[in-house]
This record gives C-alpha cells, sequence and structure tokens, in this order.
C-alpha cells in the first residue's frame, strides 16, 4: 500500500510509522512541519529513516497537499497542534492548523485522491466534563479549550466531507495515550510528561489530590488500531472513541511509573487556574461501538506499556 502520515514526526505519527513498516510492501511518505512551537524534531525517526520518503512541509500548504495525497492508498493525518494551554493562549494557530489545515487536506483528497481512506486521530477531550457515568460517541459535545473544540469541528468536516462528496473518511477518539517517542513536556500528554520526569529521576507534579481518573492506552496499541481500520471499510463516515478498559487515577497512574522507572518523586501541588477551569475531572469512556466492527481490542495493560516504554526509552538513548 502507499500510505501518506501527516504529523510523521509526532508521538502518535512515529509509532504508526513503526506500524506500518511491519508490513512488507508498505511504501511509506512522512510529511511533518517540525514546528518549533510543538517542540517537534526528526528525532522519533532516526531509527527509521532509510525505510521512509520524508518532505517538511505543512499540512496548511494546498500545493504541497494536492502533490502528496496523490496516488495514496491511505492517508493518516497525525499532523495537529496538540497542547490544550497554547490553544487558549494561541488560538488563532490552533485554527489554523487544527480546522484551516484538516479543510486543505480534504479539499485536496476531493479533488486529486477521491478513494483514498483517510483517518483522522481525534480526541476524547471533545466532550468536555462528561455528565454520565459512562461516555460513549452520544455524549453530548461541550469541549473545554480551543484545542478539544476544534477537534470537534475537523470532526464534523471529516464527516461532511464524506456525506457530500463521498470521500472515505473516518475519526478516532484517542484519550491520554502513552509510550515511547512522547513528548516530556508539561503542555502535552501528561503521562509522557510524568514518564520523562521519572526517567530522569524528577519529581513528578500531580494537581491536586490525583483522585481524578482517566481512561489510558499504550500507544502501540492506538498504532494498531488505527493500521487495523484499513481493513474495516464500513466504519468509514463515522466517528468512534478507541480507549482500552483500563481507567484509573491520576495518582495512581503517577505511583505505577514511579515504580517501574525505580525513579521520580510524586509531588501534590495546586491547581494552576487555566488547568482547573480546563479538567475534565472523572471520565469513564466505552470503546464498544469500534470493537463491535473491529476485531483488535486495546491489549496492554498499564505496567505492561510502561515496561515496554522504559526498555525502548533506554536503547534508543
Ligand atoms: N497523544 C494523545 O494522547 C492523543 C490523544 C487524543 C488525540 N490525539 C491526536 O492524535 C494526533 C497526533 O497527536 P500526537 O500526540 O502525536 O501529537 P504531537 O504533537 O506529538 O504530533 C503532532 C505532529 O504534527 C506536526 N504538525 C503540527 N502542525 C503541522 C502542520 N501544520 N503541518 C504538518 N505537520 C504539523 C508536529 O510537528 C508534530 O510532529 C493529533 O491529532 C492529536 O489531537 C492524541
Amino acid at each position: 500500500m502507499n500510505i501518506l502520515i501527516l504529523g510523521g514526526a509526532g508521538f502518535v505519527g512515529s509509532n504508526l510509522v513503526r506500524r506500518c513498516l511491519k508490513e512488507p510492501g508498505n511504501n511509506l511518505l512522512v510529511v511533518d512541519s517540525l514546528d518549533p512551537r510543538l517542540k517537534s524534531t526528526t528525532a522519533h525517526l532516526k531509527r527509521v529513516w532509510p525505510k521512509i520518503e520524508f518532505i517538511k512541509g505543512d499540512l496548511r500548504d494546498a500545493s504541497l497537499m494536492k502533490k502528496v495525497v496523490q496516488k495514496k492508498d491511505v492517508i493518516f493525518n497525525c499532523a495537529a497542534q496538540t497542547s490544550h494551554p497554547l490553544s487558549l493562549t494561541d488560538p488563532f494557530f490552533d485554527v489554523e492548523v487544527n480546522c484551516l489545515g484538516n479543510l486543505t487536506l480534504l479539499e485536496a483528497v476531493k479533488k486529486y485522491n477521491k478513494k483514498a481512506l483517510v483517518i483522522y486521530p481525534s480526541s476524547s477531550t471533545v466532550i468536555g466534563r462528561s455528565s454520565e457515568k459512562a461516555v460513549d460517541e452520544t455524549h453530548v459535545e461541550r469541549p473545554l479549550d480551543i484545542y478539544s473544540a476544534n477537534k470537534s469541528v475537523a470532526e464534523k468536516y471529516y464527516r461532511i466531507y464524506n456525506r457530500v462528496h463521498d470521500l472515505n473518511t473516518l475519526s478516532i477518539r484517542f484519550a491520554n495515550l502513552y509510550g515511547p517517542y512522547g513528548k516530556g513536556y508539561p503542555e502535552f500528554g501528561f503521562i509522557n510528561y510524568f514518564i520523562a520526569r521519572a526517567f530522569d529521576g524528577k519529581e513528578i507534579p500531580i494537581y491536586g489530590d490525583g483522585n481524578q481518573k482517566r481512561n489510558i492506552m499504550y500507544i502501540e496499541d492506538a498504532a494498531e488500531l488505527l493500521y487495523q481500520c484499513i481493513s474495516h471499510q464500513d466504519i468509514f463516515g463515522h466517528v468512534y472513541f478507541a480507549v482500552h478498559r483500563e481507567h484509573h487515577p491520576v495518582i495512581d497512574i503517577a505511583k505505577e511509573i514511579v515504580s517501574v522507572y525505580g525513579k521520580g518523586k510524586i509531588k501534590k501541588v495546586a491547581w494552576p487556574d487555566v488547568r482547573k477551569r480546563i479538567e475534565i475531572n472523572n471520565v469513564a469512556i466505552s470503546g464498544a461501538k469500534l470493537y463491535n466492527h473491529i476485531p483488535y481490542k486495546p491489549k496492554y495493560r498499564l505496567r505492561e506499556g510502561l515496561e515496554r516504554t522504559k526498555k525502548i526509552m533506554e536503547t534508543v538513548i
């Protein structure tokens, strides 16, 4: 298959590159803007570099999108502005990438490659604070920050291009992914930040009592799910949650990280004002709708995922 991975230097993208390379016969084109505001580099692609074609380029560049979407069987769009706090301090940047960027891609696919399968990793945070005990795709969307609002808007674009222009689009909502090749900075996913702090033997800050529960998923499971979607064309045109059945308080996740890494120290700190305002509280999501269609279910439990992450970090760094 000819596969295009946009945002392929990022956390999800670079793991997905590895998953796609497991299949002989896959040709991979990876595009990433390597935007310094998002602390992106090609470091995580170093080991797979000889096996991929890479273009430093932007999702918002219509002429580039025209060129790269052609002759592709599958397009994964992992290119995004992914920081919740940055989306609040620079909302226009978030709109440019997460709204205009997705529209630029969809227009290119509409004009130059209508047959491609286009898969969009969305976010569970589109729902905001959950009003029900178990959340599924029928839950109302009340996003609490600009990033989550724009992820929700982009999902609608993908759906509209499916309904109106017959594109094969699919949105998969993930929640709190963790694992190797993640960004160890506080403004991105919190589990990868905790892992980086433990790896460096530093303090791991927990907001409040840490009892807020989260669905989490190991990244190799997420990459496998995205890849499996290719073989299930009946799910295109829809939106699905993709979560592991595990659901942990933040404090327990931090404790498990300290236990696996044998380093790091948990420190409870006061909630920063902005974090409190966008906090989603306890959310328990069901992935049942997707797993009715796809035979693969996320298999790595937290400890196993952390152990795999540690092993890869120790080999790569
Ligand atoms: N990591 C998670 O826990 C998680 C959870 C839910 C959804 N998602 C979604 O998965 C996707 C990938 O997230 P991630 O965690 O890998 O983030 P990431 O920040 O690690 O990767 C995003 C990549 O996109 C690139 N990029 C940004 N703007 C671009 C542009 N205009 N043109 C080309 N490339 C651009 C960045 O340079 C970066 O390498 C995002 O859509 C995100 O919303 C991630």
